[in-house]
C-alpha cells in the first residue's frame, strides 16, 4: 500500500516520527530488492499540500526512485507563484528565487530501486498556491519514467518501468466487503486484489455489481494525487480452460469474433477514455491458455480433446495477440501475459516450448513484443514462493532432489526461481530486457502448524524433500481449493530481482470450482479435481485431489476456504 502519509501532522515531532517509520520501511525495501535490470534513471513524486492558512502552507513530499539505486539524492522544482520555503524537515530544503532544492538528510540518502523517501516543509505565499509541475531527481526529470527512447522494443507512451513502484494498488470494494464480513477478515480487507473480467457482461457489471467504469472511477478516487495501479484480469478466450472444466467460459471454441468485438474492443474503448489516462492499468492476459497448447495436446498422454481443438483452430493465439495489440495501444496499459507456474511449465519439455508460444502469440493479430510489459506466474495457483529447505542442486546420498517423487525431474523448486528463469528465457528470445514479472502470492503461504521447521531427514531424497517442503499438496498438479493452503506474501512492489511485484490476483475466498456438479448459466463445468473424493488423472499422476469439500462454483465466495487461508497464512497475520 501507499507509503504516503496524507494526514496533516499535528506537530513537527509527530511528523518526524511518522517519517522515520516511512524511511525505515523504504530502507527495508531497498535491501530486499535488487534492481531488476540496469535501470535507466526515473522517479515519481507525490507532492501534497497538507494544510494551508492565510499566508502560508505545509507540504509533504514523497519521492520514489524507479531507476538505479542511489546513495544520495537532490530533488528540485520551481514555483510559478511567490511561494517561499521557510522551514523543512527530513531534508535540507533551500530556495533561490523560484527554484527549490531539497537534499537528503544524513539518514535517508540511500534510495534503492522502488524505494521512497519522505520529507516536509512549511512555506509562505500569497495569491494562489499552484502545485509545481516538474520535479527532477539528481538532475533527471520525474514522472516520465525510465523508458529508453533509443530502445525500439520499449513500449510507446510514458509507461514507467515498474507500474507498482511508488504506487498504491486498487482495493476492489466488492471483494473487500466480502473479506471484511468474515470473522477475522478485516485483517486483510484493505489488501489490493484484481478485478476479473471473466465474461462480456462483467464489463457493464453482473447482477447489479460494479462494471469496468465503476471500478475505474473508484480507482481514480482511491488514487487521489498520487499514483495508483489497478489490476484487471482479461479472461474470456474462446474454448476457455480446455484442460479442465471448472472455469470453462461463455465462448465456444470458434467464437473468436465475439471475443474480439464483444469483449476486447469494448474493454479497450473504456481503457482509452482520457479520463483514465492517469491510472496505471495492469492487465493479466488470459491465464491457463497458451501453456495448455503445449502440455495438454496430442501426442501427450495428458491431451484433452478440447485442447486439441484450440491448438488446431489457433484461437488462443489469435485471442491473446488481439488482446495484447488492442490493450497495448492504450498508453497507460501494462500487459502481463500468464506464464503458468513451475509445477506446470518447470520441466524442460514444457519450459522452452511455452516461451516460444508466448512469443508467437505476442506477434499475432498485429501485436508486437513491445505490447508485453511482463509476465505473471502462479496465477490462482498454490506453488510456494520460495522453498528454503532444499534447492534444485541438492543431493542426498549422491541422488539429486530432481529424482524425488515430489520434484520429479522439474528444474525448479519454487515460483521465485521459476519466474526469474522464465524471465531470462523470454529476454533471450527477444522480449524487452526490461521485462518485469509478477507472482500471485494470494494463496501460496503454506504456514500454520504443518509448516516444516527445517529440512527433512537425509535418509533418502524423498524423506529430505517431503520432510522439508512448505508446499503440503498431495501432488504438485493439484489446483482446486487446496486443503492446508494459506495466504502468501502480502502484495509488495519490487520485492526481488526481475520481479515487479507480489500481487493478489486470485481474490482469496473465491472458489476454484464446485465440489459437486452445480447447474449454471456461465458455461462452467464440474471438474472432479475439485471433488475431495476423486482419485485423480494423468495430470496429477493419479493422486487424490486435495480439494476442500463443500465448494461453490468457481468465482463464488467460499467461506471455509477463506478461513483456511487466514489460518495458514505465511507470513502469519
Ligand atoms: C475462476 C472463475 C472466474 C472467477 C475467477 C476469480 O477462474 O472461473 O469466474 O472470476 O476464478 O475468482
Amino acid at each position: 500500500m501507499s507509503r504516503t502519509t496524507t494526514a496533516p501532522p499535528r506537530n513537527r515531532t509527530a511528523l518526524i516520527a511518522a517519517c522515520a517509520v516511512i524511511v525505515a520501511a523504504a530502507g527495508t525495501a531497498a535491501t530486499l530488492s535488487s534492481p531488476a535490470r540496469a535501470a535507466a534513471p526515473g522517479c515519481t513524486v507525490d507532492y501534497k499540500v497538507t494544510n494551508q492558512w492565510d499566508a502560508g502552507f505545509g507540504a509533504a513530499v514523497t519521492v520514489t526512485n524507479t531507476g538505479d539505486a542511489v546513495g544520495s539524492w537532490t530533488l528540485e522544482w520551481s514555483y510559478a507563484g511567490n511561494q517561499k520555503v521557510t522551514q523543512g524537515w527530513n531534508a535540507t530544503v533551500t530556495q533561490t528565487g523560484a527554484a527549490v532544492t531539497a537534499k537528503n538528510a544524513s539518514y535517508n540518502g540511500n534510495l534503492g530501486t522502488g524505494a521512497s523517501a519522505s520529507f516536509g516543509f512549511n512555506a509562505s505565499y500569497s495569491g494562489s498556491n499552484a502545485l509545481p509541475a516538474v520535479f527532477k531527481l539528481n538532475g533527471v526529470t520525474c514522472n516520465g519514467g525510465p523508458t529508453d527512447p533509443t530502445d525500439p522494443t520499449d513500449p510507446p507512451g510514458d509507461r514507467v518501468d515498474n507500474p507498482y513502484a511508488g504506487a498504491k494498488v486498487y482495493v476492489n470494494p466488492e471483494w473487500s466487503a466480502k473479506a471484511a464480513a468474515e470473522p477475522g477478515g478485516s485483517r486483510i480487507a484493505d489488501q489490493p486484489t484484481a478485478v476479473w473480467l471473466d465474461r462480456a457482461a462483467a464489463i457493464a457489471g453482473v447482477n447489479g455489481g460494479m462494471g469496468l467504469r465503476a471500478h475505474l472511477d473508484e480507482a481514480l478516487r482511491q488514487k487521489g494525487s498520487g499514483e495508483l495501479a489497478v489490476q484487471l484480469v482479461i479472461y474470456n478466450l474462446p474454448g476457455r480452460d480446455c484442460a479442465a472444466l471448472a472455469s470453462n467460459g461463455e465462448l465456444g471454441p470458434n467464437d473468436i469474433n465475439k471475443y474480439r468485438t464483444q469483449y476486447i474492443d469494448p474493454i479497450a474503448g473504456i481503457l482509452a477514455d482520457p479520463k483514465y489516462a492517469g491510472l496505471r492499468i495492469v492487465t493479466t492476459v488470459e491465464i491457463d491458455s497458451l501453456p495448455n497448447l503445449v502440455t495438454n495436446t496430442t501426442p501427450r498422454p495428458t491431451a484433452t480433446p478440447n485442447c486439441d481443438v484450440m491448438k488446431a483452430n489457433g484461437n488462443y493465439i489469435k485471442g491473446v495477440g488481439y488482446a495484447l495489440n488492442k490493450l497495448g495501444a492504450v498508453g497507460n496499459v501494462y500487459n502481463y501475459v500468464d506464464a503458468g507456474h513451475h509445477g506446470w511449465l518447470g520441466w524442460d519439455d514444457n519450459f522452452s516450448a511455452s516461451a516460444e508460444l508466448f512469443k508467437q502469440a505476442a506477434n499475432a493479430e498485429g501485436a508486437t513484443l513491445a505490447d508485453v510489459h511482463g509476465f505473471i506466474v502462479n496465477t490462482a495457483n498454490y506453488s510456494a514462493l520460495k522453498e528454503n529447505n532444499f534447492t534444485i542442486d541438492d543431493q542426498v546420498n549422491g541422488v539429486s532432489v530432481r529424482q524425488s517423487k515430489w520434484v520429479d525431474w522439474n528444474r525448479y523448486t519454487d515460483e521465485l526461481s521459476y519466474a526469474q528463469a522464465m524471465r531470462a528465457k523470454l529476454v533471450s528470445l527477444g522480449f524487452d530486457s526490461g521485462l518485469g514479472m509478477l507472482i500471485d502470492t494470494s494463496r501460496n503461504g503454506w504456514g500454520g502448524t504443518a509448516r516444516p521447521a527445517g529440512p527433512g531427514p537425509r535418509t533418502s531424497v524423498d524423506t529430505f524433500v517431503d520432510g522439508g517442503r512448505y508446499d503440503r499438496r498431495i501432488h504438485l498438479g493439484n489446483w482446486c481449493n487446496q486443503s492446508g493452503a494459506g495466504l502468501g506474501e502480502r502484495p509488495k512492489a519490487a520485492p526481488a530481482a526481475g520481479i515487479d511485484a507480489y500481487v493478489w490476483v486470485k481474490p482469496p475466498g473465491e472458489s476454484d470450482g464446485s465440489s459437486t456438479a452445480i447447474p449454471n448459466d456461465e458455461g462452467k463445468g464440474f471438474d472432479r479435481m475439485c471433488d475431495p473424493t476423486y482419485a485423480g488423472n494423468p495430470r496429477n499422476n493419479n493422486n487424490m485431489s486435495g480439494a476442500l469439500p463443500g465448494a461453490p462454483l468457481s468465482g463464488r465466495w467460499f467461506s471455509a476456504q477463506f478461513q483456511e487461508l487466514l489460518k495458514n497464512a505465511h507470513p502469519a497475520l
